[in-house]
């Protein structure tokens, strides 16, 4: 068989293009992507907005289910971040759904991330959902090379 060098350039070219642009997809929760003054604020917002069905802890209440621990991770684990934020924004407070900004449903985001022990960083968690898009919920801390 004749091997067309142009055709394996061409593969190697957009194989190296291709990496190139993998860490924009490849960041995830434990990547520090919001900042504990955030989890601050999203404590308070969390308090007042959300506390009353999902618990003081986000244990979960009577019938509302919990936002920390096993099950909760289990149900976001492999999704991006702009999944669980939407969802907050789309149907919570459950009595209410849309009512906060969107600037308070990053924050109150921040808080759960902080509770569920993924660690804070240096930036605030995003409030478009399109840039959340990047950032993966990963129950387990992924490896490092
Ligand atoms: C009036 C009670 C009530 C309030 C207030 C409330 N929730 Fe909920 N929440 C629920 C119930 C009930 C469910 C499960 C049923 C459903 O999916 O709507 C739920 C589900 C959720 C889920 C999905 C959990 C999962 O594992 O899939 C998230 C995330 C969530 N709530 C976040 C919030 C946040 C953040 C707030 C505050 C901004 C909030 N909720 C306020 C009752 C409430």
């Amino acid at each position: 068989m004749k091997i067309s060098w142009l055709g394996v350039a061409v593969i190697v070219s957009s194989f190296c293009f291709l990496r190139a642009q993998a860490p924009a997809e490849t960041r995830s929760v434990w990547d520090g992507v919001y900042t504990e003054e955030q989890a601050k604020r999203g404590e308070e917002v969390y308090q007042k907005e959300c506390a009353a069905c999902h618990g003081d802890m986000l244990t979960g209440g009577e019938s509302a289910p919990p936002l920390t621990g096993g099950a909760f991770q289990a149900n976001w684990n492999g999704l991006s971040l702009s999944d669980l934020f939407d969802r907050i924004r789309k149907t919570m407070p459950q009595s209410k759904p849309g009512r906060l900004t969107r600037q308070q449903d990053a924050d109150v985001l921040a808080f759960l991330l902080n509770i569920n022990k993924f660690p804070a960083g240096k930036t605030e968690l995003y409030r478009q959902s399109e840039m959340l898009k990047e950032i993966r919920f990963e129950a387990k801390k992924p490896a490092k090379n």
